[in-house]
């Protein structure tokens, strides 16, 4: 059982180390060299559409856990897929991608609750109140189902006409009345109150008529309170990309919600790299834009038959596309450097590290003072066993002693490994005990073992109490990441 534990007064002045922090970034595994460590530099994610099917692919694999950080899965989460009979639920392929995204650090975009292609059957031939009903009860079913895996969630899928009209797209989900898309978002709140909601559609890649008509809706539901957190911009390009596409996503950003690019594919040909690029740099141009999607991994998996459409070869190299993405995503990033003499941080003073995917503080277990305890994470309370202080081992390195125990963080037993405990031991200011930060956006930093090379992360990107610490492989993952808050 776990002790309870005091709550420091409320007079306790936080002061989050954001403005004016230098931190010197050290060289790292990935950030740099691949989609996923230059993107989370960045603040954002990288992802892929998968087919769960490919998951038994080594080549697919091991490119997909190599360079993205984010899924979505191609077909699998659709309605004809999870509700194949009505009122029978089927998440085989669902369940499967979001075990391999948890297995390796993976956030899940899911797609999509409601949309006019791939319904099943029997929802076809339902109309009125009838499909209403069955529509809403399926996003209440799988947006439960899956409730507390998915970062941003599709409510609702391509709802508006191409070409001038600006209004919605004609079908049987639209003739059970005009209110149906609010209808769908507000039951994905109920159901999965963690997950990002978000609109998507294509043709939305400029400001048109039929994107203005999107955001039209979207300041609309921003007016009268409708949970919509995010507009997804497909991004199924040809040869070129209007010249206000970063001016369209920030129009939207500007409205209140994240934007993400969800299913980015280009046309192959002399301009395809510089479309990539393009929009790359337009997410990174707008604060509110979450990340990229990109629709396949390799030409040979896409959905776009011989467009070569994607950043990966039909034989797994990586396209002239790939690099300049990544050249894209590492522009103003700061070169390696050794952290500067000086301190970066006051070894007078007494941190919470606060983790950036979970929002939870790092915590000596169960108040423990013993050599060996582990190291967990739990929600804030700004007590002893969450106050860490800086100590100078030299060389941009610091051991971290808990105010409680007055014993410092460790990598257990010098272990190298991937997964490998944090726990707390006696100072020896052994390597396993110093540890270096490591910038990431945001005023974030990634906390660097000496010995192993290996980042501070919550395992398995946990937000639950009592989740362990442990280090792993540097990638920048959310879970990677630490905002020190100086209480004393
Ligand atoms: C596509 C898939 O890639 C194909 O495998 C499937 O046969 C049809 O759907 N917009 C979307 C995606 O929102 O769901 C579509 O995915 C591509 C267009």
């Amino acid at each position: 059982m776990r002790t309870k534990r005091t709550l420091l007064s409320a007079a306790t002045i936080a002061v989050a180390l954001t403005a004016g922090m230098t931190v010197g970034l050290a060289s790292t595994a990935s950030a740099g060299t691949t989609l996923k460590g230059s993107a989370a530099e960045k603040g954002r994610y990288f992802g892929a559409a998968v087919a769960t099917g490919k998951l038994s692919d080594s080549q697919y694999v091991g490119i997909l856990n190599r360079e993205f950080n984010s899924v979505v899965p191609e077909n699998e989460m659709k309605w004809d897929a999870t509700e194949p009979q009505q009122g029978r639920f089927s998440y085989t392929g669902g369940d499967r991608l979001v075990s391999h995204a948890q297995a390796n650090g993976m956030s899940v975009r899911g797609h999509a609750l409601l949309w006019h292609a791939q319904q099943p059957g029997w929802a076809q031939g339902l109309s009125g109140t009838t499909l209403r009903n069955a529509a809403i009860n399926h996003v209440t079913q799988v947006a439960t189902h899956f409730r507390g895996q998915i970062h941003s969630w599709d409510v609702v899928n391509e709802a508006f006409a191409d070409g001038g009209s600006g209004g919605r797209r004609d079908s049987n989900l639209q003739r059970t009345g005009n209110d149906w898309i609010e209808a769908a978002f507000r039951a994905a709140r109920a159901a999965d109150p963690g997950a990002k909601l978000c609109y998507n559609d294509y043709n939305t890649d400029g400001v048109n008529a039929k994107s203005t008509g999107i955001y039209n809706m979207v300041r609309d539901f921003k007016a009268r309170g409708v949970p919509i957190d995010c507009v997804g911009f497909q991004s199924h390009l040809g040869t070129s990309v209007p010249g206000d596409y970063q001016a369209n996503l920030q129009r939207f950003a500007d409205l209140g919600v994240d934007v993400q690019i969800t299913e980015l594919d280009v046309m192959t040909g002399s301009n395809q790299a510089n479309i990539y690029a393009t929009v790359t740099r337009a997410c990174l141009a707008v604060s509110r834009c979450n990340g990229i999607t990109v629709w396949g991994v390799r030409d040979s998996d896409s959905w776009r038959g011989t467009d070569d459409a994607l950043l990966f070869d039909r034989s797994g190299n990586k396209k002239a596309a790939y690099t300049s993405v990544l050249n894209a995503l590492n522009v103003g990033a700061n070169p390696p450097s050794t952290p500067p003499p000086g301190s970066p941080v006051d070894t007078s003073a007494w941190y919470v590290l606060v983790n950036r995917n979970s929002g939870k503080a790092l915590d000596v277990y169960n108040l423990a003072t013993n050599d060996g305890a582990r190291i967990t994470q739990w929600s804030r309370n700004n007590g002893n066993q969450q106050q860490w202080q800086f100590v100078d081992s030299g060389g941009g390195y610091y051991r971290l002693k808990s105010r409680l125990s007055g014993k410092v963080l460790d990598v257990y037993n010098f272990s190298t490994s991937d997964a490998a405990a944090i726990v707390q031991w006696s100072d020896g200011n052994g390597t396993n005990q110093q540890f270096r930060l490591a910038e990431s956006a945001g005023g974030y930093v990634r906390v660097i073992n000496r010995n192993s090379g290996k980042a501070v992360e919550v395992q398995g990107a946990s937000t639950a109490d009592g989740a362990n610490i442990v280090q792993y492989a540097d990638w920048g993952g959310n879970n990677q990441q630490w905002q020190l808050i100086r209480i004393g």
